[in-house]
Formats: structure tokens, C-alpha cells, sequence
């Protein structure tokens, strides 16, 4: 005769058989995406990695501010948002300004009531040529460009973030930040920059619960790269000795960098992340 005990475990066994694969299922389906309820902006989100990265943001669940110099190229990135339903908002800043740099975390906060994440990305285009061909107006406007900016960045958010409890930021270096690359030497040495800002901003601020990280994208087919002047440089000769022999997508950027900004990261700092097609693995190709 079937006891109490043998009609629980049957009901039991019906539950785990029948119930809890559509909860689960269900679970899948309203699981909360990484980015939910995190404010934060990308600079230079105008255009390229940093509009992947925004739009990217946004589908995952994210607040995101569209930072760039470029209001109408922004805004449209603004536009693309808001026709999915993502929620965004258009701020001028340019990077190579403290100035604007304050204004857009300020708007931010102001807007938003926090400063979650940030992705420092923002960068323009400079020309290619052997080092000592470079002047050093141009050699200033480079250090200006790629590594004073970070340091306007990096300082007004760190401020902001430990007063916040903490945050999570994603700096755009470059594998010109791990590697040498020719005819591009004050790009290569401001990318390098980069890569000590991330580190020791990592290392100081993990105590304030803000962790650090930085993207190396190797070559992705951007305004960047489509814009770079014409010389002895031929951008495309630099996939041939890597493994994924192609220009990456600006998404292929924007999936690791969302990541690293979510908790998903969460035990993840000081990171120099290659996204790089296989392009630092190997010493060369024999194909
Ligand atoms: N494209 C590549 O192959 C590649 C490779 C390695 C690293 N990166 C880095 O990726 C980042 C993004 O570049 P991208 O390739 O998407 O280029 P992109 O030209 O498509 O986007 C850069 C954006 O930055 C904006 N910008 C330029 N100067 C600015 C300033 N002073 N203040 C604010 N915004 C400004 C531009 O208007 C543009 O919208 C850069 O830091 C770049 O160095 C790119």
C-alpha cells in the first residue's frame, strides 16, 4: 500500500520532471540582461566601436550616454537606440578637455543619479610615418589625443565611482598598447599609456569596489581606419599574419566590453584584453 511518504515523492518526481524545466525555460526568457539598471557613457559613440558598444549597452539593458565632438553622427546613434526601445541621450564632450570631460560625468549623474560604468573609447585619427619624420607639434597633439584625455577620464570617474560605492570601466587601448606597430610611434607609445593607466587604476581603486580593464582591438573596420591618410601604411596588410585573416566587425569590439563592464566581470581587473583576431599568438605565419 502506498504510504504518504511514496505520494510525496511521486508528486515531488512530477514536479522536477514536469514543472521545473518550464520554470526554468521561463526563467530563461525573463533572465535579466547584464547591463539592467546600470547608467553609465561611451565616448566617441558617434561612430565605430564606441556606437557598437552603446547600442550594445542599450539591447543588454543599460542606460548609456552617446559622448562624441560629432552631435549629428551621435545623435543618430541616439536614434538607432531608441528604435528598439534602449534608453539613451545625446552629450558633446570633447575628450581632450577636462572641461567637457567633468561636464559629461556631471550630466550624467545629474540626468541619471549615477555613474555606473564608463567606456573611454573616444580617439581621432593621426598620420603614419617613420618617428623621427613626426614634429613635435604633432607628437603633442597625439599625447593630447590619446593619453591626457584618459587621464581626464579615468580621474573625474574614479572621483565620482568611489563616492558612488563603485563602478566599472573599460578603457579602448590598442594591440598597439601590447605590441610595436610601424610608423605609427607616438600612437604606439600613447597606447602603451594607456595600458599603465588601466593597471594602476585597477590595482588602487579594487579596494573601492571600481574595477579597471582595457580593450586591445587589433584592426576593425571603423571611420577610424577608413579615415587613416594613405601612405606607406596599408592598414588591411595587418591581418595576413593573424589568425582570423579579416578587419573585425565594431560588435566583435562591443561584445567583450559590455561584458567586462557588467557584473558578469565581476572578479575581473587590470585586464589588457586582446580582441585581436589571433593576432598576438603567434611569432609567424607559415601559411
Ligand atoms: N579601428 C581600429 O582598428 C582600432 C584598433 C585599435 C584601437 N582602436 C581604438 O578604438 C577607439 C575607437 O576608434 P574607432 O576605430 O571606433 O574610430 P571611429 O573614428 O569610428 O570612432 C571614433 C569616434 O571618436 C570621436 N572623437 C574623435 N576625437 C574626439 C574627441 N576629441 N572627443 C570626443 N570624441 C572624439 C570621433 O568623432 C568618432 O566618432 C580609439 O581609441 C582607437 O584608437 C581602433
Amino acid at each position: 500500500m502506498a504510504t504518504t511518504e511514496d505520494y510525496l515523492l511521486n508528486k515531488f518526481n512530477f514536479l522536477i520532471d514536469n514543472v521545473a524545466p518550464v520554470n526554468f525555460q521561463l526563467g530563461l526568457i525573463f533572465m535579466n540582461k547584464i547591463m539592467d539598471g546600470k547608467v553609465g557613457f561611451v565616448t566617441g559613440s558617434a561612430s565605430g566601436i564606441g556606437r557598437a558598444t552603446a547600442i550594445e549597452i542599450s539591447k543588454q539593458g543599460g542606460v548609456v550616454v552617446v559622448s562624441d565632438i560629432n552631435r549629428e553622427d551621435g545623435e543618430e546613434t541616439v536614434r538607432i537606440i531608441r528604435s528598439f526601445g534602449g534608453q539613451a541621450e545625446f552629450m558633446k564632450a570633447d575628450i581632450t578637455r577636462e572641461a567637457d570631460v567633468i561636464n559629461l560625468i556631471d550630466y550624467t549623474v545629474a540626468n541619471f543619479g549615477r555613474l555606473d560604468f564608463a567606456h573611454n573609447n573616444a580617439a581621432g585619427a593621426m598620420q603614419t610615418m617613420e618617428l623621427a619624420d613626426y614634429d613635435s607639434e604633432t607628437n603633442r597633439w597625439a599625447l593630447n589625443m590619446y593619453l591626457e584625455s584618459m587621464f581626464y577620464c579615468l580621474k573625474n570617474e574614479l572621483l565620482v565611482m568611489k563616492g558612488n560605492g563603485g563602478g566599472s570601466i573599460v578603457n579602448t587601448a590598442s594591440m598597439a598598447g601590447i605590441f610595436g606597430v610601424g610608423l605609427s610611434g607616438p600612437y604606439v607609445a600613447t597606447k602603451h599609456g594607456v595600458v599603465g593607466y588601466t593597471k594602476s587604476a585597477a590595482l588602487e581603486y579594487a579596494k573601492y569596489g571600481i574595477r579597471v580593464n582595457a580593450v586591445c582591438p587589433g584592426t576593425v573596420l571603423t571611420g577610424l581606419t577608413e579615415n587613416m591618410p594613405k601612405g606607406e601604411f596599408d592598414f588591411s596588410k595587418l591581418t595576413q599574419a593573424q589568425a582570423i585573416k579579416r578587419l573585425a566587425d565594431p560588435s566583435e569590439i562591443a561584445y567583450p566590453v559590455v561584458f567586462l563592464l557588467s557584473d558578469m566581470a565581476s572578479y575581473i581587473t587590470g585586464l589588457i584584453m586582446p580582441v585581436d583576431g589571433g593576432a598576438g599568438i603567434s611569432f609567424a605565419s607559415v601559411e
